[in-house]
């Protein structure tokens, strides 16, 4: 198990309070040893201490942008939740992350076992959690055949839904425990599970059905490898997928928001048309993919604008409500978007809630 030594090192800062005169009114300003930090909002004064937020798939694409934009502010220490040390640790240095900034510590989603280790890791750290972001994925659009995870369930719907549902599940504690004035989890959606798009039209759509090859355990023994019982898609995969991370996220606002304060929000964060997302895609739509989304559509998103966007929903006092679905539109403003009638269905939401705990051992 990778477990990165600066991340045994607990995060926490020695502070220091003194008067300082700002144009003719005097207010305590408070500093931390490393780095300085300064909030703005009234909430943020309770605390100045460095934020620690957790970033899973951080070694590539939009987790990469946005572990960038949040180590480069000196607010935040990124844990690196990556299945791949090595290429985590060169990800960092390649976009000129400061060793202080930032940890890596092993996480395979696709394994429940790995998820557990991760967290247990995680805790001896010492680190409190500020924030969460669940942003890996696989897509898998060329599959002719379904792949599983460690537990035998579908690969795209086993690591981007089941692998962070239980580590969600079980890093909620974590949350709740930290005094920063702003905790917030984060559930990366996408437009391609969303209906009520020109995107999300495109076929396959998404379509959880009545929900019975989840029930059944995705693993086509007893049931389907697909969600709604149907013939293996790898498209359809990712998009259930993806609705299934949208509904995950409104239930954890309607279970725990109120008890708990954190703010729990999804996003969808433009069409990033470079990432290795695509990496299993015909070579033909790699190539052709950035430019008809650059020109065509005008939908194109540079990976560095994309990781601003997430870091915005991570830190931004006015992205603070829960429950919310962020987009952004042309001029790269945020404003709360509509799911589609599926991803917004609370009745789904709950079933699926109550399936997964049960397939990820928490029921
Ligand atoms: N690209 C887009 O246009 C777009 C649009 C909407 C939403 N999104 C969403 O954005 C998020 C990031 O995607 P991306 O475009 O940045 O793709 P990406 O560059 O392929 O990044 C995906 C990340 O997930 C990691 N990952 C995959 N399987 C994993 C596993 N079993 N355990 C741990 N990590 C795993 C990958 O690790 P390795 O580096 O080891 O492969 C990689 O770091 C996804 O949730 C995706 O649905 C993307």
């Amino acid at each position: 198990m990778a477990l990165q030594a600066s991340s045994l090192l607990p995060a926490l800062s020695v502070r220091k309070e003194r008067r300082v005169r700002l144009g003719g009114g005097v207010r305590a300003q408070t500093t931390t040893t490393s780095p300085s930090t300064t909030v703005s909002s009234p909430d943020a004064k309770k605390t100045l201490r460095k934020g620690t937020v957790i970033i899973t798939g951080a070694s590539s694409g939009l987790g990469l942008a946005t572990a960038k934009a949040l180590a480069e502010t000196g607010k935040w220490h990124v844990i690196m939740a990556c299945r791949d040390f090595l290429k985590a640790e060169r990800a960092a240095k390649s976009v000129g992350m400061n060793k202080e900034n930032y940890s890596v510590i092993h996480l395979d989603l696709a394994s429940l076992d790995s998820v557990r280790q991760f967290t247990d890791n995680f805790r001896r750290s010492g680190r409190p959690l500020d924030a969460l972001v669940c942003n890996a994925a696989v897509y898998l659009p060329t599959a002719k055949e379904p792949t599983f995870t460690a537990d035998g369930f579908e690969l795209s719907v086993g690591t981007n839904h089941l692998g962070h549902f239980l580590l969600a599940r079980l890093l909620l504690d974590d949350l709740k425990k930290s005094d920063y004035p702003s905790r917030r989890l984060i559930i990366v959606g996408s437009i391609t599970g969303n209906t009520n798009t020109l995107a999300g039209n495109v076929p396959p759509k998404a379509d959880l059905g009545d929900l019975r090859g989840l029930a059944g355990g995705l693993n086509r023994l007893n049931t389907s490898s697909m969600i709604n019982g149907g013939e293996f898609d790898g498209a359809k995969a990712y998009k259930d997928s993806k609705v299934c991370n949208m509904l995950t996220m409104q239930e954890f606002h309607r279970r725990f928001h109120e008890e708990t304060g954190v703010t729990f929000a999804s996003l969808y964060p433009g069409c990033i048309a470079t990432t290795g997302l695509f990496r299993s895609h015909i070579p033909l739509f790699r190539i052709l993919f950035p430019p008809f989304q650059k020109y065509i559509t005008k939908g194109f998103v540079s990976e560095e604008e994309s990781g601003k966007r997430l870091a915005q929903v991570v830190t931004d006092p006015s992205l603070g409500k829960s429950g919310v679905y962020w987009s952004w539109n042309k001029d790269s403003a945020s404003f709360q978007n509509q799911l589609s009638e599926e991803a917004s269905d609370p009745e789904k939401a709950r079933k699926l809630w109550e399936l997964s705990e049960k397939l990820v051992g928490l029921a």
